[in-house]
């Protein structure tokens, strides 16, 4: 153990270590008083920091052997990936508790870096959850995870601006782009600022989200997962992504979005910059919020279009949490995941931060349904939402893609289908290393 006491001698310094030890291991300590047991949260940055922070500030409350303690990675997905991969595979045995994105599991299970959670996560509890919840939890018959939030890509619009219009949210992109394009030319001289989309196009995950939802509702797939080959080349695959750089990014949303995540894409939306935004559930509490928004109240929500009779696709987006393999606080990590992911605390989340849950009871709950009356026709929308490709390969494949969509997009003039196939050799590279790992 590293101990932070230079210049003391040695012996002096082995019993300063070994009194810290005491503390973080929850040991008596020399006055005879337990001193509580840490648990390591390593969590991405949140929306509401002050909910988190409530949060935890019950948990340790009601549990006052325990103490959390948090260190905050960053917000976007692939970053967080990044750091907390790089502890697990340091093999840190600090870290207790962390989140996994509905995609990681695989991965996550198969490097031994998840703990299985069975014993601990019975059948009869696993029943209070959203179906598609636990399924992405589970790899090869193990529950990894306990869910703690459900995503799914919305369509949030301007209910001012297409009421002024005479229109109902759009049911196809086609639609979408004749409705933005009318507003802006009607409202340029009022808001020059205003433009008529704001999503996630940087590279990163969310961009892969995005491009799975514009690539669903145009017919397309990314992989064909029964026979293990990426599908980007295909004709409907390439008709998505020529939409969104031909028709979305310049004509009708700012070539800016191709830096954006979905804080900035929100900010955007919540200035009073865009007719339409895409974004997960909890987007919905923000862009009300006369305090962070300043079109508060003239926000509606709407399932993604879709084109040409073919519907639309929102991806299943989502949060699990997971205790570590090495963790050495199994038990009071297992406490504190029971806290955050209850009846109670789910509700909590829901009702301060706007996180869709991951229960299904509370999607009947009446005051919840009051704050969040779009959740009565957006239920469906949550519930059948398309999970990404499943593999414990996923965040590589995933960066293939994620190069791939951020080029064809930024390059307007960029051949497509000889990028898409380079792009479709390396996933399949991929995919055959692991073709025998079917979940
Ligand atoms: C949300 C989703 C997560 C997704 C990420 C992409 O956090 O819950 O599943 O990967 O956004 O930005």
């Amino acid at each position: 153990m590293w101990c932070p006491v230079k210049a003391v001698p040695i012996l002096g310094a082995l019993a300063i270590c070994a009194s810290l030890v005491c503390h973080a291991t929850g040991d008596e300590t020399a006055t005879g008083a337990s001193a509580p047991t840490v648990i390591r949260f390593v969590s991405w940055k949140p929306d509401y920091p002050r909910a988190w922070d409530e949060a935890i500030r019950i948990f340790t409350e009601r549990h006052p052997h325990l103490r959390i303690e948090r260190e905050i990675a960053p917000h976007s997905s692939t970053a967080y990936h990044d750091l907390l991969t790089q502890k697990l595979k340091n093999r840190d045995p600090s870290v207790d508790v962390f989140f996994m994105d509905v995609i990681w599991v695989p991965e996550f299970a198969a490097a031994g870096w998840a703990r299985p959670l069975n014993d601990r996560f019975t059948e009869a509890s696993q029943e209070a959850f959203l179906p598609s919840t636990l399924e992405v939890g589970r790899y090869h018959g193990h529950l990894y995870g306990v869910p703690s939030r459900i995503d799914a890509g919305l369509l949030y619009y301007r209910v001012d601006l297409l009421r002024k219009y005479g229109f109902e949210p759009p049911g196809t992109w086609n639609e979408l782009v004749h409705q933005a394009t009318t507003i802006l030319d009607g409202e340029r001289a009022a808001t020059p600022t205003l433009r008529g989309y704001s999503a996630q196009f940087k590279q990163y995950e969310g961009l892969v989200c995005n491009m799975l939802e514009f690539i669903g509702s145009h017919g397309g797939i990314l992989i064909d997962e029964d026979r293990g080959a990426a599908r980007l080349s295909d004709e409907r695959t390439l008709a998505a992504i020529e939409f969104v750089r031909a028709r979305l990014l310049g004509p009708l949303a700012s070539r800016a979005l191709l830096t954006y995540q979905e804080p900035e894409s929100l900010a955007a939306f919540a200035r009073g910059n865009a007719v339409f935004h895409r974004n997960w559930p909890y987007a919905w509490e923000i862009a009300n919020n006369p305090d962070r928004s300043s079109i508060a109240g003239r926000v509606g929500a709407a399932p993604l279009p879709g084109s040409d009779g073919i519907p639309g696709v929102a991806t299943l987006g989502g949060w699990l949490l997971g205790i570590s393999s090495l963790s050495r606080h199994a038990d009071e990590a297992w406490e504190f995941i029971s806290f955050l992911t209850g009846h109670d605390m789910q509700r909590f989340f829901a009702r301060e931060a706007g996180i869709a849950p991951s229960r299904t009871v509370l999607y009947a709950d009446p005051e919840l349904l009051t704050a969040n009356p779009q959740w009565r026709s957006q239920a469906a929308v949550l519930h059948s939402a398309t999970p990404r490709p499943r593999s414990p390969v996923y965040p590589a494949l995933s960066h293939i893609m994620q190069r791939f969509f951020s080029r064809a997009l930024a390059y307007p003039g960029l051949d497509l289908e000889p990028e898409a196939r380079r792009a479709e050799r390396e996933m399949n590279r991929l995919l055959d290393l692991t073709r025998s790992e079917a979940p």
